[in-house]
């Protein structure tokens, strides 16, 4: 975990600022019910299927939404236990930064 925190500094300095296109809720919705809601809370009030996996609605109190974008276009997440490789399009990526930044009211 700490290891990961250190990669995204590092990534997010490293890079310029991901272009702000607004990303789509509903394709970004959809793909996290496809790819992610197997092990992480993916609402406003549910419980994560995996125990080790945060609930999505909670990540923007770890680290700004941004880094999680540049973290997600990278393919960082390889690096987590239990977690599938996932790769996504920037396209994509708006999207689900943007649903999960719905669920945090930002
Ligand atoms: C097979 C189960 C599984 C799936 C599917 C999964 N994750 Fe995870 N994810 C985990 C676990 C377990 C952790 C906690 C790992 C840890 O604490 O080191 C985690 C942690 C995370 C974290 C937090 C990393 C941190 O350091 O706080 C993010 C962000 C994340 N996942 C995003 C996603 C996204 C986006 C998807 C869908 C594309 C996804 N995950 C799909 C199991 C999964």
């Amino acid at each position: 975990m700490k290891r990961l925190l250190a990669v995204l500094t590092v990534v997010s300095a490293a890079l310029p600022a991901a272009a702000q296109d607004n990303g789509d809720i509903e394709a970004g919705k959809a793909l996290i019910e496809a790819r992610c809601a197997a092990c992480h809370a993916i609402g406003v009030a549910d419980k994560s299927p995996h125990p080790d996996a945060p609930a999505f609605r909670t990540l923007h109190e770890k680290y700004p939404l941004q880094n999680l974008e540049e973290a997600l276009a990278e393919g960082i997440f390889t690096g987590h236990p239990d977690m599938p490789e996932f790769e996504a399009t920037p396209v994509q990526i708006a999207g689900i930064i943007a649903y999960i930044s719905s669920l945090s009211g930002n």
